[in-house]
């Protein structure tokens, strides 16, 4: 079994310069908390378990001390750092990520910076990282990125390392396009074929899951089926892992002697009262300054809960370099003095505010000895602090009141939920929590504290470690389906020795691109002599199977040696130019179902309907991707119900939904050439929905070929319509034995 290589910017340690020396100092924040948790528990039950963290130290080290600190790093927390310079640290730490990525995926576009340099400095980091990467890693390790200073990261080093595991996971929100598009066009692509570098990309909640897909779909167009994208000739996965944390340790504290010694020191000095409690880090997604004014509106509309409640305010420092963190400082010190000033007596301070980390023990201590926490962050990825505050109630009271904003809002509903926005909303669920009877707390609570026991760090980590492995081996079974160099020489061979050949094409997506009108595809010069050649060959039988009607593909196509089928198979071209219906097919329905496609075309701007001999079709391939799509989705529905009466199907193809009788379609059309042609060798290529009736109909010996999609019946892919005409040149060039 290889290694588990875990890769974030930040390590579980932070080294702080002391002099000339560096401090081991505990680093802060959900991601290190979890990941941390998970490793250690690990490591506990399987010692044979190896793993190497990889991360940035939090200090330009020099490269004197590097050694030594590499060593260190390793013996005491399996940790590898990757050093960067001081410029690094600046240009990087406090520039992309926390300047852009940050502000931007937690729905603070005011506060971000768009600076090109800033992005150069992100994708030279990311290279930093990649090289280090590269220096470690051996074949079998598998290979965990994680969040958002690292998005390029997984594209850089699966470039390097083709089959490399990779997995990535997300720890803050990913946003609505509406949000993600803010950037430049550039950076949205790298930063997501960044991320699909990762045969897994994990996210902790279904919303930021469907977002990502969404964004994918728009940037790169690659769409997506029940979360699982196909790539050139690859698939990739996104799902959901709602992070855990470890729950044990949490309710096992509560009861230690050293907690309990400082829980009692703790109520001594707030003198009996009843905590409120909180503790974030300092950022403006927290909501903390939303949190004091619900305070303070609690306390002008309860009165009577003056001098009875304390607000224990902890905040943690965390980036304060960058100027809106300062900015939230001040303006928190501030609020805290005003409160205090104004409502505080000789005997009571409502807000003791202590801006420090905490000691696992003083944590431990708040949460268990405080009734009530409130949390409210404005935007949050998931918020462990709440999970934690929830697992360290052996007795399960205590009331937790959570911004519907935060992630772990989705999993604790039966928590008291808030919009951060609206002080009234906070001051009135604080005075809900603290009457709220004890049997009612335990009710509440333990269903979450079940929840949160079930799904721990633990089985988060070995849910995303189980969902990669599936990937890779899916990968493994739709690797043999794409039609490499070697796995042609096959099909040629047995092209060349053929008494008949029968090739059977589907034509928009397969022999030449989308045009974005239908009539705008009109085969060029190398497809014309291409399709030319294989005419010549005598043992040949080459057939054109399309959803074209029979006018444009006369039009296109006026030798009548190329046989063809129009509108799904409906019709048949013989040798000579003449058409035949392949069976009776009626349109009278064709006029009741034309007033609802035109409606559509109305309403949706740059679509279009075309009008076939036995078909209707309406396009979207020009509308707004995700608008097309979801009117399509509607006008199926539409239809469909419609048309119960009629012998009529609704299809769906690439951005296009068509309606055309029952029965007509590819694979009855290709029945009927098979049984006309009696080949010895089929070869079928086609690219979408329509064409799998055509693989499905052919013999089982016959070589068929999806192209641009792995997910087929079709026993081979090809990316585009490119590969299928250098293969078929292949083919033709072969010639017959
Ligand atoms: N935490 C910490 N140091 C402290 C107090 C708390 O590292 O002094 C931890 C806390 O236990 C929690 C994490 O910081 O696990 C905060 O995670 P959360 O998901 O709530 O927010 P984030 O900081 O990741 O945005
Ligand atoms: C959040 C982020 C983490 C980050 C942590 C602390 O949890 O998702 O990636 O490590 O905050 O922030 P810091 O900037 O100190 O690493």
């Amino acid at each position: 079994m290889g290694r588990l290589i875990v890769v974030s910017n930040r390590l579980p340690f932070t080294l702080r310069q002391d002099g000339a020396r560096f401090e081991f100092v505990a680093s802060s924040g959900g991601l290190v908390t979890a990941l941390g948790a998970y490793l250690e528990r690990r490591k506990q039950a399987e010692p044979d378990f190896q793993y190497v963290w990889v991360g940035w130290p939090g200090s330009a080290v020099p490269e004197s001390q590097q050694a030594t600190i590499q060593q260190t790093a390793l013996e005491k927390h399996g940790a590898y750092p990757v050093f960067l310079t001081a410029d690094d640290t600046e240009d990087f730490y406090h520039g992309f990520p926390n300047r852009t990525l940050w502000p931007l995926f937690h729905y603070f576009p005011s506060h971000v910076d768009y600076d090109p340099r800033a992005f150069q400095n992100y994708v030279r980091v990311n290279q930093r990282f990649r090289r280090a990467l590269l220096e470690l890693i051996e074949p079998g390790d598998e290979i965990w990125i994680h969040d958002y200073q690292l998005l390029l990261l997984p594209g850089m080093l699966r470039e390097a390392v083709p089959d490399a595991t990779i997995g990535f996971f997300l720890h803050v929100p990913f946003p609505a396009h509406e949000i993600f598009r803010l950037m430049p066009n550039a950076w949205k692509r790298d930063l997501l074929s960044g991320m699909l570098g990762a045969d897994l990309v994990g996210f902790h909640t279904h919303e930021y899951t469907q977002y990502f897909l969404n964004c994918v779909f728009r940037v790169l167009g690659h769409d997506h089926h029940l979360g699982q994208i196909a790539m050139q000739d690859q698939v990739r996965r996104a799902d959901t892992f709602p992070i855990g944390i470890d729950f044990e340790r949490f309710m096992s504290a509560a009861s230690s002697d050293a907690v309990k010694a400082r829980k009692n020191e703790i109520l001594s000095g707030i003198r009996g009262r009843t905590a409120v409690f909180s503790v974030d880090r300092l950022d403006y997604t927290k909501g903390i300054l939303n949190r004091l004014r619900g305070f303070e509106e609690f306390l002008m509309r309860y009165p009577e809960w003056r001098e009875k409640v304390v607000f224990l305010l902890t905040v943690l420092p965390s980036r304060a370099e960058i100027a809106q963190y300062q900015t939230m400082k001040h303006e928190i010190d501030e609020r805290v003095g005003q409160i205090n000033g104004l409502f505080g007596t000789m005997e009571w301070v409502p807000i003791v505010y202590q801006y420090r980390s905490l000691e696992f023990e003083t944590l431990s201590a708040l949460y268990e000895l405080s009734p009530v926490a409130l949390i409210t962050p404005l935007r949050d990825g998931m918020n462990l602090v709440a999970k934690e505050y929830l697992a360290s109630k052996p007795d399960g009271t205590g009331v937790l009141i959570l911004s519907e904003m935060a992630g772990a809002a989705r999993e604790l509903s039966e928590a008291i939920l808030i919009n951060p926005n609206h002080y009234a909303e906070i001051a009135d669920a604080l005075h809900q929590a603290l009457t709220m009877e004890p049997e009612e707390q335990i009710r509440r609570n333990r269903p979450m504290q079940e929840r949160l026991k079930a799904y721990d760090a633990q089985r988060w980590a070995t849910h995303f470690l189980a969902s990669l492995a599936k990937v890779k081996a899916k990968q493994g079974q739709l690797a043999t389906k794409h039609l490499t160099p070697a796995l042609q020489d096959d099909v040629i061979e047995h092209y060349r020795s053929a008494r008949r050949a029968l090739i059977l094409l589907d034509y928009d997506g397969t022999l030449v691109p989308f045009a974005m009108q239908p009539n705008l595809a009109a085969p060029d010069n190398e497809l014309s002599s291409l399709l030319m050649d294989l005419l010549q060959k005598p043992q040949n039988a080459t057939f054109l199977i399309s959803g074209r009607d029979r006018s444009v593909l006369d039009a296109w196509f006026p030798n009548p040696k190329l046989r063809m089928a129009a509108e799904h198979g409906a019709s048949l071209r013989d040798l000579n130019g003449s058409w035949r219906l392949l069976q009776p097919v009626a349109s009278h329905w064709k006029s009741r179902i034309r007033p609802i496609l035109q409606m559509y075309v109305d309403r949706v701007a740059g679509s279009l309907l075309e009008e076939k001999d036995f078909a209707l079709a309406w396009h979207y391939r020009r509308c707004e991707p995700e608008l097309g799509a979801q009117r399509a989705k509607e006008l199926i529905d539409e239809v469909t119900q419609f048309t119960a009466n009629f012998d009529v199907q609704v299809l769906e193809g690439k951005m296009v939904v068509e309606i055309r009788n029952a029965g007509v379609n590819k694979g009855a059309a290709a029945l009927r050439i098979i049984r006309e042609v009696e080949p010895d060798f089929v070869l079928a290529i086609g690219d979408d929905q329509t064409d799998e009736e055509l693989f499905r109909a052919c013999p089982a010996d016959a070589f068929t070929v999806r192209v641009g999609s792995p997910f087929s019946f079709a026993k081979f892919s090809l990316s585009d319509f490119r590969e299928v005409r250098r293969f078929l040149r292949r083919l033709e060039s072969a010639g017959h034995r």
